[in-house]
């Protein structure tokens, strides 16, 4: 425990003596938990200066646009690893060795198939559902397939949990893709890796051989990495919550699924590619960019800011370059690239963003790698959820690890009416 402690004066109340705890990096945080019997809350919503755990897993540092998975830098990790080692790298902490490595691979690969009658449950949605809405459906639904045989206090039961959802999640996906098009599900294939499986389940069709580009499931594995985990993002925490009441762990992962598809979160991929192309071109930007200025206009700049980031997101860097590579490679001139990099320039000399620390996010050049190699853009948030499932399954494994875990139950500052008499209907007549 931490010798630092934080001594809070309240008029007429004796000082109340606060220890403080260091985190590795970082930081440090404030233990409130004795206010309450001191007969005060914390007040902070949308959690600005709230760390609701601890965690070994990420570590962001906003304002140096730092980001490490148990360590290890995003670009590094993106440059020198695939998606599957990143995975392996958040659930269980360390580096794999190759052995290590080819059995989880192996694990993924042999659990990709889903139970026959999840596909009826497609069945259910109309051809034009929205895909995140059939991805929460049908990944909720698997709660009903793996709930007898899951104690989620069993550290076993929780690894196949993880495999589970981390093997199903493309499965899931591509057929989300095949249903709204109206083409037969495509079924996963052991030989080909995780980004080529997934590409393969994506847009291969029965009547042909389907060749994946090397180039294409390169890039389509960066970006799963990249998206991988991000600390307590809304999403995350929401996946938190839910498994603090000791709920199925497929549920939590759906409600996960809800929370990421907002604009203000992971749908802001689908959110800013639909906002490049209304911007249409370079000449239109200074019109938008004073829009994002005003006040009185809901419209913002989609893969622009960050709660934490008050810097270069890192991901975006790599996603930066990523995208000059898949588009050269693929030979695609896109002009929504250009407008992306002259509303980047722009943006980045302006005042407005400038003072208040707006810099492109994850999302700002995602969008047009995701649209180069063929992604609906409908589909762009279920990619950020099959990327991310690594990371909330991994948050979830962590909290039901610790054995001093206990149900998330905020409290509030309460502004409504004191006690008053209920008067029947008859007598108020
Ligand atoms: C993700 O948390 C995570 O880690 C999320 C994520 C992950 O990997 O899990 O990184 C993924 O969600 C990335 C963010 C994707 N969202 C967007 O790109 C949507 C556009 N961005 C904004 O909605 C906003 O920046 C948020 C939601 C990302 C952050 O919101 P905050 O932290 O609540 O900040 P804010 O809304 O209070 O903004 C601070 C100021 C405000 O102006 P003032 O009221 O101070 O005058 O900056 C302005 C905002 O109006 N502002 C913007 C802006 N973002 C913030 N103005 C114009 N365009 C924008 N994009």
């Amino acid at each position: 425990m931490a010798d630092k402690k934080a001594t809070l004066h309240i008029e007429g109340k004796a000082p109340i003596e606060l220890p403080i705890i260091e985190g590795s990096e970082g930081q440090d945080v404030i233990d409130v938990r004795k206010l309450g019997a001191n007969g005060f809350f914390t007040f902070d919503p949308g959690f600005l200066a709230t760390a609701s755990c601890e965690s070994q897993i990420t570590y962001i540092d906003g304002d140096k646009g730092i980001l490490l998975h148990r360590g290890f830098p995003i670009d590094q990790l993106a440059n020198n690893a695939d998606y599957l080692e990143v995975c392996y790298v958040l659930l269980y902490g360390e580096v794999p060795t190759r052995a290590e490595y080819e059995k989880f691979r192996t694990t993924v690969t042999r659990h990709t198939m889903v139970h026959e009658q999840i596909a009826s449950f497609f069945h259910g949605f109309r051809r034009d559902a929205h895909p995140m809405a059939i991805m929460c459906g049908v990944v909720g639904a698997l709660s009903a397939f793996y709930h007898d045989s899951l104690d989620i206090n069993n550290d076993l039961h929780r690894e196949i949990t993880a495999f589970r959802l981390l093997s199903k999640m493309p499965t899931l996906a591509a057929m989300c893709h095949k249903y709204t098009t109206g083409q037969p599900f495509i079924y996963p294939r052991n030989d080909l890796d995780y980004a080529e499986n997934f590409l393969h389940m994506m847009f291969a069709t029965p009547c042909e051989e389907y060749e994946v580009s090397p180039v294409v499931s390169r890039a389509m594995d960066k970006i799963f990495t990249l998206h991988a985990d991000h600390e307590q993002n809304a999403s995350t925490s929401t996946v938190r919550l839910a498994g603090s009441s000791g709920a199925n762990p497929f549920a939590c992962i759906a409600a996960g699924i809800a929370s990421l598809w907002g604009p203000a979160h992971g749908g802001a991929n689908e959110a800013c590619l639909k906002m490049l192309e209304e911007i249409g071109s370079v000449e239109n930007i200074p019109e938008f960019i004073e829009r994002a200025k005003d006040k009185d206009d809901p419209f913002r700049l989609m893969g622009f800011g960050h709660r934490v980031y008050k810097n270069y997101d890192p991901r975006a860097t790599v996603m930066r370059e990523a995208c000059h590579e898949v588009l050269e490679e693929l030979k695609i001139d896109d002009p929504l690239l250009d407008v992306a990099m002259e509303l980047e320039r722009i943006a980045l000399s302006d005042e407005y963003f400038v003072s208040k620390k707006l810099y492109p996010n994850v999302d700002f050049y995602s969008g047009i790698i995701l649209k180069a190699i063929g992604i609906p853009v409908s589909m762009f948030t279920v990619i950020f959820a099959m990327s991310r499932v690594i990371g909330w399954i991994a948050h979830w494994n962590e909290m039901h690890s610790d054995p001093t875990n206990r149900i998330g139950r905020p409290r509030q500052l309460y502004t409504g009416y004191s006690q008053r008499e209920f008067k029947p209907l008859h007598e108020r007549e």
